[in-house]
């Protein structure tokens, strides 16, 4: 299969924490607009990219938002302090770059410990190369956002890249919906505000009203060295969701996912998530119930600057999310 990794190289370096998704929703809806029929943004920034069809309305929804870092202080010296946006993981930040939303990198460093496990966020503060309160403010204020530097580097069949979660998912979608002579209705949402809480999500599955919806996201592997046991693995196929802290999937949409992969000859995995949640988990609660699965991405280093995924379980995450819109669901 011939997928535009190049351009997946670009997605994963723009900039877009939780609350600041709209160049992300811009590089987007420019590639998009060829290929449908209608185009919006809402009211909490979701992007809604509309092909129109006479069956089903299936959403797809995928999220722009990365984790990142709020600034909340800037000290006398020039020193930032910050808080988490989302699932930011205190292992992964000392040593590490992070960029400002107007373009500023500085690095995350560490004040003196007396015990290893004073290892807290309120230790940390980030290093912009300034000498000053003043100076630093040429850079940034309060309330301005920071993500991950983190290259997008192929390794063979591998991909390493910050933001992976969820710029692949989106990936999917727009590669999905470029291949898809689907009759439905189709909805993709790019939805906003994922890692805070699947809170673009909820408003997007309310107002579209969608028969089912169909999340794409990164799930976690248990392949490296004592891993917690699960049964994932990088390479072997898209993942299929059984149940993750946000839901259980239906019975039926799990059913009608394993057939079609099957007959096609699709690798999959079955996919049980003991931590963490997708979109699909606001959207199977909306309204009276919508039924929902989702496709998952087996990757390392979910929330680190260097995520890891291989293209196989990205090439069968697309050919299936192409056929799963093309044949009528039993439902
Ligand atoms: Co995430
Ligand atoms: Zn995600």
């Amino acid at each position: 299969m011939d997928l535009d990794y190049a351009m997946l190289g670009h997605l994963t370096q723009i900039f877009g924490p939780s609350g600041s998704e709209e160049r992300v929703a811009d590089f987007i809806s420019a590639l998009l607009s060829p290929y449908c029929d209608e185009l919006k943004t809402d009211i909490l920034g979701n992007l809604i990219v509309m092909r129109h069809g006479t069956g089903k309305k299936i959403m797809v929804a995928t999220h722009m938002d990365e984790i990142g870092l709020m600034i909340t202080h800037i000290d006398k010296q020039g020193f930032l302090r910050f808080t988490p946006l989302g699932g930011v993981r205190i292992p992964y930040l000392v040593g590490q770059r992070v960029q400002l939303s107007k373009g500023r990198i500085g690095t995350i460093g560490v004040e003196k410990l007396d015990k290893i496990g004073d290892y807290k966020l309120d230790k940390l503060y980030l290093d912009i190369g300034v000498a000053s309160r003043k100076e630093a403010e040429q850079f940034v204020c309060i309330g301005e956002t920071a993500v991950f530097v983190g290259n997008f580097i192929e390794s063979g069949s591998r991909i390493i890249s910050k933001a992976l979660d969820d710029r692949i998912g989106c990936f999917v979608a727009m590669e999905a919906l470029k291949r898809t002579k689907s009759t439905h209705e189709l909805a993709f949402v790019f939805t906003v505000q994922e890692e805070i809480g699947t809170r673009g999500a909820q408003t997007a599955a309310y107002a579209l009203e969608p028969d089912l919806a169909i999340a794409v996201d990164v799930t976690l592997t248990g392949d490296t060295p004592k891993a917690h046991p699960m049964s994932v693995e990088l390479g072997s196929g898209v993942g299929i969701k059984v149940l993750d802290h946000s839901m259980i999937t239906s019975p039926q949409i799990k059913r009608w996912m394993a057939a079609v992969a099957t007959d096609l000859n699709i690798p999959f995995q079955w996919e049980v998530l003991e931590y963490g949640g997708t979109d699909s988990g606001a959207i199977h609660l909306s309204r009276g119930g919508v039924p929902s699965g989702v496709l998952s991405i087996p990757t390392r280093y979910v929330h680190s600057p260097a995520e890891m995924l291989d293209k196989r379980d990205v090439e069968a995450a697309v050919d299936l999310l192409v056929a799963l819109l093309e044949r009528p669901t039993e439902l």
